[in-house]
């Protein structure tokens, strides 16, 4: 059988109803992409390849969607395009046209209310295209693991509130809420202490997929307690970007001579080592 993208919607609905998730790799380049695509048709598990906004200046999503495509087309396994963290409407209504099948708007730094209508206006579009909408409500730092300088309003700040979350939802109609319970972008200073009881009355009010972003680092007992209680995907970057440095650095160790390393053996050797990190994230998120 071969596949076309499918909705954030459909999978993820799927996973509710099973108490399971499955993760979102954010993808860069080509290789990021052939690794996240090896890696789901090596253990035969569904995968979201996400896009970031930030990501826009190194290269068009319009290439990202023609690749990704290509790949889903001719694999067995179900695949979502979903753009991550836009806070532009111009980049959500570009990636609708270009294919991708579901996106993020972050209005999680606006006050609540501005928050709802601009989201519920996402909503209205992507609807239209059958495309799925994830929202986010709560204060996260920056994708990029920064720490944030503007102060958040009382609205934002910590974790989500589950009555504004029930809000929220209600109001937007949005397909998966991204909840801040103590995860974060990034490296964690410590151990990662996720606020179960706040995720738990979350998912019993709400019952909508929730979503984890900044999972890279929280120990894997850690997030399948959290898929358990309804974490329905995980986002997963600093992992694979770190990993991916590491990589070349270890390469780069093993042949430090001038001329002695070319980039085609580099960019494979980091491939194979990316696809072995993502499997590590699609065994933990398989029942
Ligand atoms: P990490 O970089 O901490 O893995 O978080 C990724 C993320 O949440 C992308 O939206």
């Amino acid at each position: 059988m071969n596949n076309v993208l499918v909705s954030l919607k459909e999978l993820l609905n799927q996973c509710k109803k099973n108490k399971t998730a499955i993760p979102a790799f954010n993808v860069y380049n080509l290789e990021t992409i052939l690794s996240v695509n090896q890696a789901a048709n090596n253990l035969n598990r569904p995968v979201i390849f996400s896009f970031g906004e930030s990501y826009l200046d190194d290269l068009p999503l319009e290439l990202i969607a023609l690749n990704i495509r290509f790949l889903a087309e001719r694999s067995q396994q179900p695949m979502v395009l979903h753009l991550d963290h836009a806070k532009n409407m111009s980049t959500i209504t570009r990636a609708i046209d270009c294919g991708f099948t579901s996106v993020m708007y972050d209005g999680s730094h606006l006050r609540i209310e501005e928050n709802i209508k601009n989201t519920r206006a996402v909503v209205e579009i992507a609807r239209e295209a059958k495309v799925s909408v994830e929202g986010e409500l709560g204060y996260m730092n920056p994708e990029d693991g920064s720490q944030n300088d503007e102060p958040s309003s009382a609205e934002t700040s910590e974790f989500t509130r589950p009555e504004l979350a029930l809000k929220y939802v209600t109001e937007t109609e949005v397909d998966a809420l991204a909840i801040a319970i103590g995860n974060a972008h990034g490296l964690y200073r410590g151990e990662p202490h996720l606020e179960y009881s706040v995720l738990a009355e979350i998912a019993a009010l709400t019952d909508i997929p929730l979503v984890l972003h900044g999972s890279s680092g929280i120990p894997a007992e850690q997030i399948k307690k959290a898929i358990n209680l309804g974490i329905c995907k995980i986002n997963v970057n600093t992992e694979l970007a770190l990993g991916a440095v590491e990589s070349i650095r270890r390469s780069i160790k093993i042949s430090p001579e001038v001329n002695s390393l070319r980039y085609e053996k580099l960019i494979r050797q980091t491939k194979a080592d990316l696809v072995l990190l993502i499997e590590e994230y699609l065994k933990l998120t398989s029942n």
